[in-house]
């Protein structure tokens, strides 16, 4: 990858509106969010869990497709910085009625939204949203496109652990294809100065992925001893319509995270999982529950993620007010 890179933000303010995608932050922004992450750790490890930084707006969770640990996180990540919030369930909406969703959007927003926080099946649809409403929009997961709060969290939990990303191996394994956490995962790593390979089935690879700067293989075994870290991916099945190999059970074995391959890799591999898991298939339950893995520890460090990028809109948006 070499050059230096800066990943300073002593000296940058924010200045965007909404959060999209990692691909257009520079590695200086990325790294704003992930020191303001660690400002709202600290205060959290000292028992200050809770600020009144976002008192008096009101943040709206508009998710379209299931989720566990995102809403759930930016639910308490809101609370925390003393915000009102909504959810909006899509099941049980007017949608069913016929009602578009930027109509739907737009509703909810007069009803005195600030900041939306948007998970849709449709790549874009949180731009869209950023096209027609006033309010500040967090991209929390867009069809394969980019999950950029799933990418920050892991690499904060990286950053957190080995102290920096420069000129370490980071390995993506599994369903790279379908998979938006993949992508805003190589932009970021990426730009912090992280080797990267992306690693699977060549059916779940991406044509002419190099191109982002990453190095493919298509053999677990050959890249287990010069990976720092390994992410896997789950196998996107709701997104697949069609069989992209032969089965579960050949999956797990060619490219499943077991205890054999633990003791390949280097002693202190870091094991991160988006979630949620499937054990058994990319991942069995002795290495996620093991000394190695870190996939609770970014559930943790989600909620600090998804404040620091709430807080940073909400400061953007009060010097530059509706
Ligand atoms: N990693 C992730 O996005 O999990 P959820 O689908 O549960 O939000």
């Amino acid at each position: 990858m070499g050059g230096t890179i800066n990943t300073k933000s002593d000296t940058l303010t924010w200045h965007r509106k909404h959060l999209l995608g990692l691909e257009e932050l520079s590695a200086g922004e990325i790294s704003l969010i992930l020191d303001q992450a660690a400002k709202f750790k600290k205060q959290a490890n000292e028992g200050e869990t809770k600020n009144n930084s976002l008192k008096g707006t009101v943040v709206a969770n508009l998710f379209f497709e299931p989720s566990t640990r995102t809403k759930t996180s930016f639910n308490i990540a809101a609370k925390r910085l003393s915000a009102d919030t909504v959810d909006f369930t899509a099941a049980s909406s007017s949608l069913s009625k016929g009602e578009t969703f930027i109509d739907t959007a737009k509703n909810i927003e007069a009803m005195g939204v600030d900041h939306v926080v948007v998970r849709h099946s449709t790549p874009g649809a949180p731009h869209l949203l950023a096209k027609h409403l006033k309010a500040n929009i967090l991209n929390a997961g867009d069809g394969t496109h980019e999950h950029p709060t799933q990418a920050l969290l892991d690499i904060f939990t990286i950053r957190e652990n080995l102290g920096s990303l420069e000129g370490i191996t980071v390995t993506l394994v599994g369903d790279i294809l379908h998979s938006r956490v993949a992508r805003s995962n190589i932009w970021g790593l990426t730009k912090l100065g992280a080797n990267v390979i992306v690693c699977g089935p060549s059916t779940l690879i991406p044509p002419q992925i190099e191109k982002l700067g990453v190095k493919v293989s298509h053999n677990f075994d050959e890249i287990l001893a010069e990976s720092d870290c390994i992410n896997l991916l789950r196998i996107q099945f709701e997104r697949q319509r069609n069989a992209f190999f032969p089965s579960i059970r050949e999956y797990a074995h060619l490219f499943g995270m077991n205890g054999e391959r633990i003791r390949k890799a280097k002693k202190d591999v870091l094991v991160l999982a988006p979630g949620p898991i499937n054990r058994g298939v990319e991942i069995t339950p002795d290495v996620a529950d093991g000394p190695n893995s870190v996939i609770l520890d970014q559930v943790t460090n989600g909620v600090m993620i998804r404040m620091a990028c709430l807080y940073l809109l909400n400061q953007q948006r009060k010097k530059n007010p509706q």
